[in-house]
Parts: structure tokens; C-alpha cells; sequence
């Protein structure tokens, strides 16, 4: 038998996202308010078990898939191919096919449209929906995933998002409540993307976070990697070497944020998950490129850094979006224990793991 315990809390009107405007003059969309609230919960007790939906199984989603399913969790995700689905189905995922591109209302019975309605049916037996497909899923898919959702089991929801959505702040500090000043289309997408899915967690009542990620890396995808597999940064690559406090943070600490918003009840939505050292990409290659030294030296023959376009940029002064991101809230309030607080810890742990093949 299972038993529901439900709170209801008036919810506040703070946050409360606006109707999208065609304007494509973003930086002068004073509407976009930091979205930082509180919200009423429905809080339920579920004796049948925990199932996971991630819309997106991407890096993070692999990575908590796993442990979750170790867990003996239900997982269940999206991804764009045939042939990646059929790889993750191999590692005991449910999956289904979901592409944004794809979607067309008018081709609602193809078989693309045939995709959406079966992966977004199954929300309704999820009990933890994560959100890790760019924006912008609502846009697309809002009244379809709110009937799922609304008649359904889930009761915590979590869009991962980015720090990119505070914009420059010249190098200074920003929190949480920072008002969000994005700078580019798809910064000013992701914020209202939060907005949007903090409205749909109120209005179903259920726990909602967005959790701002810095940078990712991990086993897989580092800067260990991208020495010995790709060689040679790009010019790209280098120009970003120069940004002088880059957020970042291990895959596995992305994950260990994520259950801690499931097991707690906070009063915020919004929590920064980054580490304590936000050090330039240039620091941690130098940092990568020694301890590959160590283990595999000769998987740096041929491999030298552009220094002539180094120099380039440095010289023209490239100002790349500068600010220093906190994760104060993320240790206060979700009692987070960084396993990786700074780059080094978090390579030298993936040099540890690292499979040559
Ligand atoms: N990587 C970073 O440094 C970083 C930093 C800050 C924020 N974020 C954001 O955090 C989230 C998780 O990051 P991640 O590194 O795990 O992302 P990821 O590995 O790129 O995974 C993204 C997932 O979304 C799916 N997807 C991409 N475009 C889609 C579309 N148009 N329609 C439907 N599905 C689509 C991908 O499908 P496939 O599995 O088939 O590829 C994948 O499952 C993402 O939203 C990312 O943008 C990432």
C-alpha cells in the first residue's frame, strides 16, 4: 500500500516567467528576472520505486544513470541516434528517441512524432525527471510533458543550465542572486528555459531546482583527453585559454549536487555547482600536459602549443564573459562536499582511471 503526505504552501509570485518576445534585442530584456524562488510543494511519500527520466543522456546523465541504476533505480532517457540508443540500451537503460530538430507539430503522426509521444508517455511513471537537453524542451513540448507530469508520479524535477546566463561581471563575484544579464542567444534560451521549468514545477507543486553549471569534465571528457586524443589544441581551444576564472567542475560532483537536491528539501531553487578553483584553461592544460608527461611521454611527440596565436590574443586584450562564480550556497544549503574542489584533484583522479587504448 502506499501512503501520500501532501503540504501545500502558498506559492509567491517572484520569478514568474513572461510570455517569450520576438525581440531579438536581448540585453534589453529587463523582464528576464533572476530565477530565484520559492514555490509550494507537494511533498510525497512513494513506496513503489524510484524511477529516473532524463530528457538527455548525455555526459551527466550516463554518469547518474549508473549509479542510479546500481541503486536499483528504474532509468529510463532520450538520445538523438539509433545507434546510441541501442549502446545505452545494452547498459540496461530504457531508452527513446527525442530530437528537438524533429519536431514538428504538423508531422505529429510520423513516425518522429510517434517518438515524442511514446518517450514523453513514459514521464508518467517517472518519479525524477532531469532536464539536460539545451534549450529549449518546453517550448516544444510544454502541454504534452505537463498532462505527462500533471496525472503522473514525479514529484522532484531539475533543468541543468549554466553559469553563462550571469553574463560579464568584469571579473567580479556573483551569487545566486545575481540578476542574470545573459549576453548571447543561447544564454538568454537557457534562462528562460529555467524559468519556464521552475513555473512547471510550482504549478505541479513538486520539488524544482536548476542547478548553473560551470564547465564539465571527467573521465572521457578532459583536458588529459583532449591532449591524447586530439593532439594539437585548436585555434578555438587556445583563444579560450585565456579567460582568467572559467567555472568548472567534475562530472562526479555535478551528480553528487543532484542527489543531494533530491534527498533535501531547500527553500531555494537555484544553486551554482562549481568548484573552489576557478583556474585559466591554460593552468590546467600545463597542469594535464605533466602529468601525461609522467605516464605516457610519448603521447606528447608532435604535440606543442600555438604560441604564436597565444600571443595573438593576448595582444589584442580579448575579453571573454569574466566573472568569479559562488558556490556558497551549493555547500550551505545542499551540504555538498566537493570530491574534486580544484582541477588537479579532479585530473589526477581520471589519470588514475585512464584506459590507453
Ligand atoms: N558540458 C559543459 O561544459 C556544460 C556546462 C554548463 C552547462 N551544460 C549543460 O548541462 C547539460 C548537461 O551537460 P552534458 O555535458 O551532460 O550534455 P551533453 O553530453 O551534451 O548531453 C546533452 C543531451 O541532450 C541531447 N540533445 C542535444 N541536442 C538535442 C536536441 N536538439 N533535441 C533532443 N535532444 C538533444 C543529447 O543527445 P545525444 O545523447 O544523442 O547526443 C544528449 O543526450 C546540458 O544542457 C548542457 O548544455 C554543459
Amino acid at each position: 500500500m502506499s501512503s501520500l503526505v501532501v503540504f501545500s504552501v502558498p506559492k509567491t509570485g517572484a520569478g514568474r516567467v513572461l510570455p517569450l518576445r520576438e525581440s531579438n534585442d536581448f540585453q534589453s530584456r529587463s523582464w528576464l528576472r533572476p530565477a530565484t524562488v520559492r514555490c509550494g510543494l507537494r511533498l510525497e511519500v512513494q513506496e513503489s520505486g524510484n524511477h529516473a527520466f532524463m530528457l538527455g543522456m548525455g555526459f551527466v546523465g550516463q554518469f547518474l544513470g549508473h549509479q542510479l541504476k546500481e541503486e536499483g533505480w528504474k532509468v529510463s532517457g532520450t538520445c538523438l541516434s539509433e545507434i546510441k540508443k541501442k549502446k545505452l540500451e545494452g547498459s540496461g537503460f530504457e531508452i527513446f528517441i527525442y530530437s528537438l530538430e524533429d519536431y514538428d507539430s504538423s508531422r505529429i503522426s510520423t513516425s518522429y512524432g510517434f517518438h515524442h509521444q511514446e518517450s514523453l508517455f513514459t514521464l508518467q511513471d517517472a518519479t525524477h525527471l532531469l532536464i539536460s537537453i539545451p534549450p529549449s524542451v518546453l517550448h516544444f513540448h510544454r502541454d504534452l510533458i505537463w498532462n505527462r507530469l500533471k496525472n503522473g508520479r514525479v514529484h522532484w524535477l531539475c533543468y541543468l543550465s549554466s553559469t553563462s546566463v550571469y553574463g560579464d561581471h568584469g571579473g567580479y563575484w556573483v551569487d545566486e542572486d545575481t540578476p542574470p544579464k545573459p549576453e548571447n542567444e543561447l544564454a538568454v534560451a537557457r534562462l528562460e528555459a529555467e524559468n519556464a521549468w521552475i513555473n512547471l514545477g510550482c504549478d505541479l507543486g513538486v520539488h524544482v531546482y536548476v542547478l548553473r553549471l560551470g564547465g564539465i569534465y571527467g573521465p572521457g571528457r578532459s583536458a588529459l583527453d583532449t591532449i591524447i586524443k586530439q593532439g594539437p589544441l585548436s585555434k578555438d581551444q587556445q583563444r579560450r585559454q585565456h579567460r582568467r576564472y572559467p567555472p568548472r567542475i567534475h562530472v562526479a560532483d555535478v551528480c553528487q549536487a543532484i542527489r543531494a537536491s533530491m534527498n533535501k528539501s531547500s527553500t531555494w531553487n537555484v544553486f551554482n555547482i562549481i568548484d573552489d578553483d576557478p583556474a585559466p584553461r591554460s593552468e590546467v592544460f600545463s597542469y594535464a600536459r605533466s602529468l601525461v608527461m609522467q605516464r605516457w611521454p610519448d603521447k606528447l611527440d608532435g604535440i606543442s602549443v600555438d604560441q604564436e596565436t597565444l600571443n595573438q590574443h593576448a595582444q589584442t586584450g580579448e575579453l571573454i564573459e569574466e566573472k568569479r562564480v559562488s558556490n556558497n550556497r551549493m555547500k550551505s544549503e545542499l551540504g555538498v562536499e566537493l570530491l574534486h574542489p580544484n582541477y588537479r584533484s579532479g585530473l589526477e583522479s581520471i589519470a588514475r582511471g585512464y584506459q590507453l587504448r
